[in-house]
């Protein structure tokens, strides 16, 4: 949808006075209208780095949800500020794993004999907090870019992972690129006692995967896929690791969102894809695609937009760029000190993943 003059006027005035003191990134599932104002665009892992390789800028503004905002701040200097336009952009996948749920679940690996063997492996989706339980026990971050080398890695650490918070990534992961089985996997339900699992399974488990998911990629199906290739033939399936494993076990290709991008610009003319991602970005590669003649849909017939990702629109981001051009600091994101630490001792250790 075409942004409000008056309001895109007002971002650019407003950025043009603070010039190099702020940063703008987006992430690929930003609107449209957000997107033309971020300085730099990427995935998870790019935003991450490129967050910390921006020493000079006193503010950070970040167009994404609150853990992003979060590990910004975590890998950036202490006078830098980061901005998250609406506080309110969160990310029910992050919340599915609280502090006090995962101090539990090692309970429960200790009571079963087998937490030192455990090394855990958190998906950047998580709050500071379950970033700094990893850092702790001596574990590492992954994002969708870098799961298999973070996987690579705790294996060689330890005998067994402990991976947070979303089952999928950790499954298909562990199955697609590890050539693990179903069968080394066990699903840990915070909700339930001893996660729902045996001291049995607990012990002949390889992966333990957090029982949390995404509620966007859940909705696609094996349907969908079935579907789309019934429709379109010889049109590609490609989704993000965070689908189900069935749907990620039927699709040609599986990525990140950058690497969605990537392999687009990437396509012959004449191909067909079917894209199981945030509608926003598939919106906008199709659009920018089409002029080359290659056509991109969306991988399920009904709308699936990331709600909160969403929230972050041009009225938020103006009213953060005009704050901040006033010299107000408005909804700053500030991790307290002592999660800092042990957070970015797992995020470091992702960063340093070979
Ligand atoms: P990417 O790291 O692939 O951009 O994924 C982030 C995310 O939240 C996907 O839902
Ligand atoms: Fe979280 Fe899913 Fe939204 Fe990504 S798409 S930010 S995992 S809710």
């Amino acid at each position: 949808s075409p942004s409000d003059p008056d309001l895109v006027e007002r971002a650019r005035k407003a950025k043009e006075k603070l010039g190099d003191k702020v940063f703008v990134l987006g992430h690929h599932y930003q609107r449209d209208e957000v997107i033309q104002f971020a300085d730099v665009t990427g995935d998870s892992f790019k935003l991450a780095r490129d967050a910390a390789a921006r020493p000079e800028a006193e503010y950070i503004v970040f167009c994404g949800v609150h853990f992003m905002a979060e590990s910004a701040d975590i890998l950036t200097s202490d006078d830098q500020k980061v901005v998250l336009p609406d506080l309110a952009a969160g990310c029910s996948m992050a919340d599915m794993a609280t502090a006090e749920q995962v101090a539990e679940c090692w309970d429960v690996l200790t009571e079963a004999g087998i937490a030192e063997q455990v090394v855990p492996v958190s998906y950047m989706n998580s709050s500071a907090d379950i970033k700094a339980f990893t850092g702790k026990h001596g574990g590492t971050i992954c994002t969708s870019s870098n799961a298999k080398r973070a996987l690579d890695w705790a294996f060689e650490q330890g005998e067994k992972v402990l991976f947070l918070p979303d089952q999928h990534l950790g499954r298909n992961t562990a199955v697609r690129d590890m050539g693990m089985s179903l069968e080394d996997c066990v699903l840990y339900n915070p909700h339930k006692p001893n996660g729902g699992l045996t001291t049995e399974e607990l012990r002949a488990a390889k992966m333990i995967l957090w029982r949390g998911h995404c509620s966007v990629h859940g909705r696609f199906s094996l349907d969908s896929v079935n579907d789309v290739r019934e429709r379109i033939p010889g049109v590609n399936v490609l989704v993000h690791p965070e689908c189900r494993h069935e749907v990620v076990a039927a699709a040609d290709y599986v990525g990140s969102t950058e690497y969605i991008i990537k392999a687009l610009e990437a396509a012959p003319a004449g191909s067909k894809w079917a894209i199981g991602t945030e509608l926003n970005l598939v919106r906008r590669l199709a659009n920018r695609f089409a002029p080359e003649g290659k056509e991109i849909v969306f991988l399920d017939k009904t709308v699936c937009f990331c709600s909160t990702m969403n929230r972050i629109d041009l009225p938020h981001l103006v009213w953060a760029l005009e704050s901040l051009a006033e010299g107000n600091l408005v909804n700053r994101i500030e991790v307290d000190k002592e999660t800092e630490a042990f957070a970015k001792l797992a995020l470091e250790r992702m960063l340093a993943l070979p």
